[in-house]
This record gives C-alpha cells, structure tokens and sequence, in this order.
C-alpha cells in the first residue's frame, strides 16, 4: 500500500506573534512548490488561529500540540477537542516526550487523548519513542510497545487508520543526533508489525513518521527508508526555507 509522505513542523513553544508572521509569511511564498506531500505545522496556541486563517486554500495544513479528553470544564491550561476543529485545526500531536517528561504525560492519558481526537474527527500524531538509557540497554522495542498498546487501546482497526504515529527516539530530539536511517527503520518495521498484530491490514497504510534532528542535509536518507514516511521536525520547521529543504526531500 503506498503512503503519502507526510512532513509535520512541531513548533514547540516557539514563535511570537511576529514571528510566526514571519514565517507563516515565507512558507506561503514557497507553497505553490508543495507536491505530493501532506505539510502540516503545529504552532503553539497563540498562534493556531492565525496560522489557520493564513493557511487556508494552501496545501498546508494546520495541527495543535495537545488536546485535552474533556468536553469543556475546569481544566486549566488545556483546550479541548471541539475548540480545536472550531479554529479549524485538522491534526493535534499529542503524547510527545516533552510533554510525558516534563508534564506527566502517561500512556493511559495519552490514550484519553487520542479518542477525544478523534471523537471530534481531529487527526491524532500520537508519538512514542525510548530514552537514550533504554536503548543502551536494549529496551527500546519493549518501550515503544507499551506506548502503542496503551496509548492506542480500544481503538478499532477504522480509528486505527485515521491516525499517524511518530517515533522520536528522545535522545535525538534537539541533540543535533539524528538516528541513522538503518536504525530508525529498524523500530519503524518494528512498529508497522506491531500495529499489523493491533488493527490488521489498516496497518499498512498508516503512516509512520520520523522525528529527531531532521534537517534537509539529512531527511532523504530517512525518506527513503521502507517504512519512514515522513517526519515530525521541531528545530528546523523554524525557518521556512529549512522547513521547504525537507518538504522537496519527500
Ligand atoms: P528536533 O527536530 O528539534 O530534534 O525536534 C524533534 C521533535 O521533537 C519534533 O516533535
């Protein structure tokens, strides 16, 4: 089954007003090159709704990079599900290791997450990856599991086809070290049997992204690989014209 090349920018906690203006601004102005490849970028939620407006009637499309399970309530902090397709977003990245280290983000949450995500017809990136001392002592197949069994659990093989996975390995996210090609496709192989035992055929369509230090010097490499089919960038979606280096390489 073939994938569309799906190349996703997590903006993380980046970009003022006037940045984001910036480059919203440059990669609008390069849009017309995009072909063949889904683009999505994720800004921070001050910037969504702007971002939103600008991008319509472009290929690219717009993400969030969290949601929460909840309807509307005292949640403080969180949005939820319902105000995210209002803006309109498409997609919502959720379970990304900043937020399980650093906000408690669990693999029971995560999967809260992701059914309210797609309850409200959001497209989930939900993403899994091990630490740099688990894969020292070889846990990394184990780690990743249990984030897909957990995080994905109840879902039916048609949820199962509405959503894209990201590995970031979380040693090489923003360390400049990238996982060589032959690694990474190493746990996306991995993953695509494991999500084939999950949901069955489904599997083959899903797409499974890469994240970790992908630059344009190093993104066809990982491209090319059989099961990487795409990528999930923080660092360099920050400028457009890195951002659009990895976007031609799809
Ligand atoms: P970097 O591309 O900055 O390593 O970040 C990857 C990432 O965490 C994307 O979600």
């Amino acid at each position: 089954m073939s994938r569309k090349t799906m190349i996703a920018g997590n903006w993380k906690m980046n970009n003022t007003v006037a940045e984001a203006r910036e480059l919203v601004e440059g990669l609008k102005a390069r849009a017309s090159e995009i072909a063949g490849v889904d683009v999505v970028v994720c800004p921070p939620v001050t910037t969504l709704a702007y971002a939103a407006e600008q991008f319509a009637g472009t290929p690219v499309k717009v993400g969030a990079q969290n949601v929460h399970w909840a309807e509307s309530g005292a949640y403080t902090g969180e949005v939820s599900a319902s105000m995210l397709k209002e803006i309109p977003v498409e997609y919502v990245i959720i379970g990304h290791s900043e937020r399980r280290q650093y906000f408690g983000e669990t693999d029971g949450t995560v999967n809260q997450r992701v059914k309210a995500a797609l309850a409200a017809g959001l497209t989930p990136i939900v993403c899994v990856g091990e630490l740099l001392e688990q894969r020292e002592t070889g846990e990394t197949e184990a780690v990743v599991k249990t984030q897909v069994e957990v995080g994905l659990d109840g879902l039916t093989a048609d949820d199962a086809a509405k959503i894209v996975v990201a590995y970031e390995p979380v040693w090489a996210i923003g360390t400049g070290l990238t996982a060589s090609p032959e690694q990474a496709q190493e746990v996306h192989a991995f993953l695509r049997n494991l999500l084939r035992g999950l949901f069955g055929a489904v599997a083959d369509g899903i797409r499974i992204l890469y994240g970790g230090s992908m630059k344009p010097a190093n993104a066809k490499d990982l491209l090319a690989q059989a099961d990487i089919d795409g990528g999930l960038i923080g660092g360099a979606s920050l400028k457009a014209d890195d951002f659009m280096g990895i976007i031609l390489s799809g």
